[in-house]
């Protein structure tokens, strides 16, 4: 197939989504809409992009060279439609050679497959082919002239003639086009129409003219739908997560409750996998084979290897490292950590900035406390080291493998192995002091009822 380059526009400030953020920053499943739409093009094979932004979009740029890293960036500081937009990328692609694909920021759901759907239609007789869909109400689409499999023609809704707003047959805007033929044929488009603007759509009847066919490739309508308030993000959001909880099943997961569970983009879960309901991914959460994740979990930028369990009520946050059968119960919090190959959290814990060793038990309220106000320091506990229940580890501090703490214990100095580590207040026993007190007590209440009553 030909080299290819994107060119994604994403010059649009939204100000319907009412944000201090650019509209495609705005987020589908842990992912910008932007990134979604990067994502889709890279995976096509795409050798180069070119994002078309607006004034003042640093952002955009840090964003889109994240996923692509030689990303072209070309400013349109004056909006004059999206033929204009794809015409600022001119001086960009001069030395390009191959095929133009057209997307953009705001239209997130567009899928690599279909997007090959699109390109495979290209040969040497047919240079130009634009994504379609049918829809019961095209309103506000430009429609598709010609007949189902080529087209000569795309008129906008406000320039359309009463017949032709009865096709149902619409534009989603994307386009794929021979570099060569769109650079010769963008100087003839013009704004003499409804809107004024330079349209994009007029590519089709002017490489029609070139004795070039213009193909279609069809699409599910949200597949292409775009953004432009909030409510439209909500409704791909949602979109989006049915669909990745149907693919999760497919591939070997169970979802109890499907309804119920979140994934980002980038999650990854291998086979045999339960979820319980009501468990959250956010990004970049990899999760092994045959690990339960119990209900009201959290989890996002972790790894658990095979056969852990998790929940209910866990969160895993970015950095945390859970070993093959290790257990991590219900509300404890994990944080750039490593637990070891079977350890056990079962109970209210914290561990940030720590190793645990292999097969350790870390009691219940276990807490590192890995925050001095102005640094973070580590806790490194070894293999089979049994931390009692509300033990407090004040890092750094080093516990050797094989160790006892006793619960309660404020941990400040390393301990070396197959040690036991105890410091709190030893207990002391006063024999019969609870029951001298409750008879002074009760005796000084009688009293005062007596002398109330007289
Ligand atoms: C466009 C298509 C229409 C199609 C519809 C699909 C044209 C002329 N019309 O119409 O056939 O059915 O999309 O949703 O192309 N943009 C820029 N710079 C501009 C103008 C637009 O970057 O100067 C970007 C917008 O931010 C947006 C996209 O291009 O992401 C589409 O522009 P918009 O004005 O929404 O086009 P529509 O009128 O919806
Ligand atoms: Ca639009």
């Amino acid at each position: 197939m030909a080299d290819l380059a994107l060119v994604v526009l994403a010059a649009g400030m939204g100000t319907r989504m009412n944000s201090a953020l650019p509209k495609v920053l705005h987020k589908i499943a842990g992912r910008s809409m932007l990134g979604h739409v990067l994502h889709a093009g890279k995976a096509l094979g795409a050798k180069r992009a070119v994002i078309v932004h607006g004034p003042d979009m640093a952002a955009v740029r840090k964003e889109a060279s994240a996923v692509i890293a030689n990303c072209d960036f070309v400013e349109q500081t004056e909006r004059k439609g999206t033929g204009h937009a794809v015409s600022m990328t001119k001086d960009t692609l001069q030395d390009f050679s191959g095929t133009v694909l057209v997307l953009y920021g705001d239209v997130p759901l567009i899928k690599a497959v279909t997007l090959n759907k699109l390109l495979a239609m290209l040969n040497a007789k047919t240079r130009m082919a634009v994504l379609g869909f049918e829809t019961e109400n095209p309103f506000g689409y430009g429609r598709l002239i010609g007949t189902k499999a080529a087209i000569t023609d795309i008129r906008e809704e406000l320039d359309a003639s009463a017949k032709e707003k009865k096709i149902n047959r619409c534009n989603s805007g994307i386009i794929a086009i021979d570099n060569a033929l769109l650079w010769k044929i963008m100087p003839k488009l013009s704004n003499k129409n409804a809107k004024g603007e330079y349209y994009l759509t007029d590519l089709v009847k002017l490489a029609s003219k070139t004795k070039t066919k213009v193909a279609v490739a069809y699409c599910d309508e949200m597949d292409v739908a775009g953004v432009n308030d909030r409510n439209q993000l909500s409704v791909l959001e949602r979109h989006y997560q049915r669909e990745a909880r149907k693919a999760a099943m497919a591939n070997g997961a169970t979802l109890i409750d499907p309804d119920t569970v979140y994934f980002s983009a980038d999650t990854k879960l291998g086979k045999d996998v339960v979820i319980e309901p009501n468990v959250f991914f956010g990004p970049k959460a990899v999760i092994g084979d045959c690990v339960e994740i119990a209900a009201f979990s959290h989890i996002e930028g972790a790894a658990v290897e095979q056969g852990a369990r998790i929940g209910p009520f866990a969160r895993l946050r970015p950095g945390a490292e859970i070993g093959a059968s290790a257990h991590i119960g219900n509300f404890v919090e994990i944080k750039k950590s490593k637990i070891g190959v079977g350890a056990k959290a079962n109970h209210l814990s914290y561990i940030g900035d720590a190793i645990v060793g292999a097969g350790s038990n870390i009691g219940a309220g276990t807490i590192t406390c890995n925050y001095d106000g102005y640094d973070k320091h580590l806790t490194e506990i070894g293999e089979k080291v049994f931390v009692g229940s509300n033990t407090a580890l004040v890092a750094p501090v080093k516990i050797g493998a094989g160790v006892n703490i006793a619960a309660g214990s404020v941990i400040t100095a390393n301990v070396p192995e197959d040690a036991l580590a105890m410091s709190r207040v030893p207990q002391e026993i006063k024999e019969g002091w609870a029951k001298r007190y409750r008879t002074m007590k009760q005796a000084r209440k009688a009293e005062k009822m007596k002398s109330k009553g007289a």
